[in-house]
C-alpha cells in the first residue's frame, strides 16, 4: 500500500510542476491525457489496487480521488491563467481602430438610367421655376384626347395606338371606350390647370405612358416628361428660350436647337424641336465616317412643342383671352439614349446588370 501511496504522491508532484510550466492550451490538454487519461498515469496506479487486501483499498482510493481532484483543479486554473495571459497580450499589442470605415464587400445598387434621366430633366426645370405634377396612368378619354382638342373622329387619334380598359371591367354606367391607359403625359396639362384654377401655371409631369407598339425603338410602356407654362403675355419666344436653355443644360453648353413647323391638335402653332447631334457635335461626320445617330444631318429630333391651343386653355378653366401658354413633351428613353449613346431601347427593360451598371 505504501508503494501505491508514494506513487500517487509522486504523480501529484509531477503534475503540479508540469502544469505550471505548460506553455499553451494544447500543452495543457496533453498533460490532461498524460495524467488523467484512460491510459494515463493515474489509471496505471489504480490498476495496482487489485493486488491490495480489501481493507487497504478504501484508503488508497481516497488518496487517488484527492489527487485526481487536485490535478483537475490545476488544469482548470492553468487554462484560466493562459486565457488571461492571451488577453493581456492582445490588449498590450496594436490597438483595433473601431472608427476605421468599413470595407465595402457588396456592390451598392444605383438608379436605373431612366430614373436618372427623369431626375436630371426634372432638376433642370425645377431651377427654371417649374413644379412637378402628376396624373393617373389609367386615364379618361376626355383628358387624354377630347380636352386636348382631339374629338372622337379626329384622325390624329390614330397616331397613338391606344390600350383601352376592357368594357367588362368598367363600373356600371361608365361609357365603353372612355377609360384607357394614357398615351402621353399631355392629359396632365388640363388636370393641372383645373387643379390650380388660375394662372400662372408652370408644371412638368414625368411619368409612364402606354401605346400598342413594340420594336427596336418602341416599347408598349415608356416614359415622357410633359411641360406647361401659362401666364399673361407668354409668347413663342419664351418657348424657344426655355427649351434652348434646357437643351444646353441637359446635353451640354454647346448644344444648338432648331424649331421646325409641325402639327399637334393641342398646340397652335406647333413645332418639332431638334438639337445638334450629341454624337458628332452637329457636323454629320464622326471619325471620318457618316454619323449614324443623326443620319449625317447633324440634328436629332427630341421633342414636340407649341403654343397651347385656346380651346385647351378653356378646357382647363383658364381665360384664353387674357392668358397664353406653351407646352412641350419629350420621351425620356430617347433623351437618355441620345445622352449616353444607347442604341437599343429594349436594353432599358431587360434588367441586364452589365448594361445597367454602366450608368
Ligand atoms: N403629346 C405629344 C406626344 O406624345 C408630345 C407633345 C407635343 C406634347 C406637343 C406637348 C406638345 O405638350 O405641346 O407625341
Amino acid at each position: 500500500m505504501a508503494d501505491l501511496l508514494s506513487q500517487l504522491e509522486a504523480l501529484a508532484t509531477g503534475a503540479r510542476a508540469a502544469i505550471a510550466a505548460a506553455p499553451d492550451e494544447k500543452g495543457l490538454e496533453e498533460l490532461r491525457v498524460r495524467f488523467l487519461g484512460k491510459k494515463g498515469e493515474l489509471s496505471q496506479v489504480l490498476r495496482g489496487m487489485g493486488q491490495l487486501p480489501a481493507g487497504e483499498r478504501p484508503r488508497v482510493g481516497e488518496v487517488a480521488n484527492r489527487v485526481r481532484d487536485e490535478v483537475e483543479g490545476l488544469l482548470a486554473d492553468g487554462k484560466r491563467r493562459l486565457e488571461t495571459k492571451a488577453l493581456e497580450a492582445e490588449l498590450a499589442g496594436a490597438p483595433i481602430d473601431v472608427t476605421l470605415a468599413g470595407r465595402r464587400l457588396l456592390p451598392r445598387g444605383h438608379r436605373h438610367p431612366i430614373t436618372r434621366a427623369t431626375e436630371d430633366i426634372s432638376a433642370i426645370f425645377a431651377r427654371l421655376g417649374y413644379e412637378v405634377a402628376s396624373g393617373p396612368e389609367i386615364e379618361l378619354d376626355w383628358f387624354n384626347f377630347e380636352a386636348l382638342n382631339l374629338p372622337p373622329d379626329h384622325p390624329a387619334r390614330d397616331m397613338q395606338d391606344t390600350f383601352y380598359v376592357e368594357e367588362s371591367t368598367l363600373r356600371a354606367g361608365v361609357k365603353p371606350g372612355s377609360v384607357l391607359l394614357r398615351t402621353h403625359t399631355s392629359p396632365v396639362q388640363v388636370r393641372s390647370m383645373k387643379r390650380l384654377g388660375k394662372a400662372p401655371v408652370r408644371i412638368i409631369c414625368p411619368g409612364r405612358v402606354y401605346r400598342s407598339d413594340y420594336d427596336q425603338t418602341h416599347s408598349p410602356m415608356f416614359h415622357q416628361v410633359e411641360g406647361l407654362c401659362v401666364d399673361e403675355g407668354i409668347t413663342f419666344a419664351d418657348l424657344k428660350g426655355t427649351l434652348a436653355a434646357f437643351a444646353r443644360a441637359y446635353f451640354g453648353p454647346g448644344t444648338r436647337t432648331r424649331f421646325r413647323p409641325s402639327y399637334f391638335p393641342f398646340t397652335e402653332p406647333s413645332a418639332e424641336v431638334d438639337v445638334s447631334c450629341t454624337i458628332c457635335g452637329g457636323t454629320g461626320r464622326k471619325d471620318g465616317k457618316r454619323c449614324g445617330t443623326c443620319k449625317e444631318t447633324g440634328w436629332l429630333e427630341v421633342l414636340g412643342a407649341g403654343m397651347v391651343h385656346p380651346r385647351v386653355l378653356e378646357n382647363g378653366g383658364i381665360d384664353s383671352k387674357r392668358h397664353t401658354g406653351f407646352a412641350f413633351g419629350m420621351g425620356v428613353e430617347r433623351m437618355a439614349m441620345l445622352r449616353y449613346g444607347i442604341d437599343d431601347l429594349r436594353l432599358y427593360f431587360e434588367n441586364d446588370l452589365r448594361f445597367l451598371s454602366q450608368f
